[in-house]
């Protein structure tokens, strides 16, 4: 893209489709017996989840949740708002939750915590991407997409300030500092 804000390709189409189609067939075997809800935490999974769910050959439900987290703009607090809450009742449900990326892991750690009082029969988590070296808490992630250096990212549904999302790869930004 003849943007200066969009930086050197972190992960390109093809890798994501790759791997995606890996992570849907683990996913249809690991779950074979027990169709999940799939929860995806909106905004910057619409992508992820819209290919992820193609690629797994279960009965599986949706659902969505909007949160933001509060903090400086390019890092979080653990201070998380709810946007939108979920629709369905998850209590005995198999819950699949379907992340962007997980940086310091404290969204994540705020969403699990929240969603595990509502009675899950299981609650797992798979996330696109993981950022080494900088989670606070463990995010134990049943399944990641990649591993990708400690950069600000954006495309495959991920922002800078709004912009960027419908990058069809995931690319370093380079751009002003941006919120999320
Ligand atoms: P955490 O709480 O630090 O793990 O941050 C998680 C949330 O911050 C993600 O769900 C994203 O919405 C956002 N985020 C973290 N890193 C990036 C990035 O590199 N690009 C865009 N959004 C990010
Ligand atoms: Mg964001």
């Amino acid at each position: 893209m003849n943007d200066p804000n969009v930086g050197r390709i972190v992960v390109e189409t093809e890798e994501l489709q790759n791997r995606i189609a890996q992570l849907g067939k683990e996913i249809s075997a690991d779950y074979a017996e027990t169709p999940p809800l799939l929860v995806g935490v909106l905004k910057g999974a619409f992508m992820f989840m819209a290919d992820l769910a193609r690629a797994i050959d279960l009965p599986v439900e949706f659902d969505f949740m909007a949160v933001s987290s509060y903090g400086s703009a390019t890092r979080t607090s653990g201070v998380v708002r709810i946007l939108k809450d979920l629709d369905l009742d998850i209590s005995g449900r198999h819950v699949l939750v379907v992340e962007d990326i997980v940086d310091s892991g404290l969204t994540l750690a705020y969403l699990r915590k929240n969603l595990a009082v509502r009675g899950p029969a299981s609650l797992n988590v798979c996330a696109l991407l993981l950022k080494d070296g900088l989670q606070r808490r463990d995010p134990d992630l049943r399944y990641v997409g990649f591993r990708i250096p400690p950069a600000f990212v954006i495309g495959y549904g991920l922002d800078a300030a709004e912009r960027y999302r419908n990058l069809p790869y995931v690319a370093e930004y380079t751009g002003p500092e941006a919120g999320r």
